[in-house]
């Protein structure tokens, strides 16, 4: 038995690794497979041993071999990939449960430009989740983001939760440029306004594009660092506070605390808002140092419910949890 497989393993052609390569990453399309699941660290270890573009070279190979019609938008697709140069930004969607998409330009590196905030993280992602099966907690209420970054979060609740008015903040220039850009590329009216006491410069979009009902807009430039209450009084007075993934830096939990605190006079109506914290766990103990250091000024907290359905592609494995603070 064993010496037949050998035989049959000996006598079967053996595929070029470019070709098995290719061949998962069709299967792993075709089925549906995330794009970290394809083989990536294979494809790149091939390109790094060819000299020149031998796997573009045998996907031309296979197609001619198969006696198909030489394919001209084939051709110029491979073409443009070989003479394209390196990227730094690309455009990235998110499909909602109502079937539209959220696209977003985001950075192609986790960090670039000195910021964290020109990609979407999984505990914005996750925040997203709860907030279209929460959307009770944001019809018709006035909601204010904390480091906001792409906007990820804050247009699917702007796109799908009903909120009377939605303050995006972020507090690094790039990070509020991409995001004024991505709110306007998928059709919320942000209207232009001027920079002073925290309110960000819109930039003006060349390119009319189609929009649609929403809340009122605004993107503020808030650092938790500087922030005083005469700034925050001339925003909306919020309802609603949130944020994801701003809990990864002990230095930075301090003033984002200081932030809460303001937050929590600055109502006309005296009453607090509600706020709501998205936190990736990384490391336990800065995640316990926030909890501690909330203890200690005398915001309670508690864990909510994880939203049941996942809607959209991130790591299943990331630990993430959603506080309620109670400031
Ligand atoms: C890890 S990113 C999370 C971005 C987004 N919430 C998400 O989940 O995709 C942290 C965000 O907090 C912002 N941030 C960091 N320090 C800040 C500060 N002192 N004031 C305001 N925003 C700050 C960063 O610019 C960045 O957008």
């Amino acid at each position: 038995m064993e010496e037949q497989q050998q035989e049959r393993a000996a006598c079967e052609p053996r595929e070029a690794p470019e070709e098995s390569v290719a061949l998962r990453f069709q299967r792993g399309f075709l089925a549906g497979k995330r794009l970290r699941d394809l083989p990536w660290e294979d494809l790149e270890q091939i390109l790094k041993n060819s000299e020149d573009s031998s796997p573009l070279l045998t996907v031309l190979q296979k197609h001619e071999s198969m006696g198909a019609e030489p394919l001209e938008q084939l051709y110029e697709a491979i073409g443009d990939v070989l003479n394209t140069e390196e990227t730094t930004q690309c455009y990235k969607s998110y499909l909602l449960p109502s079937g539209d998409a959220i696209t977003l330009c985001e950075s192609v590196a986790i960090i670039s430009r000195g910021t964290t905030g020109l990609v979407t993280w999984d505990a914005g992602l996750f925040l997203a989740e709860w907030a279209l099966e929460n959307s009770a907690v944001f019809c018709n209420r006035s909601v204010l983001e904390l480091g906001s970054g792409t906007g990820l979060t804050g247009i699917a609740i702007s796109k799908a939760c009903c909120p009377r008015t939605y303050t995006f903040s972020d507090h690094h220039e790039c990070v509020l440029q991409q995001l004024s850009e991505n709110i306007r590329l998928n059709g919320l009216f942000l209207p232009p306004g001027t920079r002073g006491h925290g309110v960000a410069k819109q930039e003006t979009c060349e390119a009319e594009l189609p929009r649609i009902q929403g809340p009122e807009i605004t993107v503020a430039e808030l650092d938790w660092n500087l922030v005083t209450k005469e700034w925050l009084a001339e925003l909306q007075s919020p309802d609603v506070v949130i944020a994801a993934d701003v809990v990864y830096d002990p230095e930075l939990t301090q003033s984002l605390i200081g932030i809460l605190q303001k937050l929590s006079s600055c109502n006309s109506d005296g009453e607090a808002p509600e706020v709501y914290i998205a936190c990736t766990i990384r490391n336990p103990d800065t995640y316990c140092q926030f909890q501690t250091e909330l203890g200690k000024v005398g915001i309670r907290w508690q864990v909510v419910p994880s939203p049941q359905k996942n809607l959209f592609s991130y790591d299943q494995h990331a630990n993430i949890t959603i506080l309620r603070l109670h400031v």
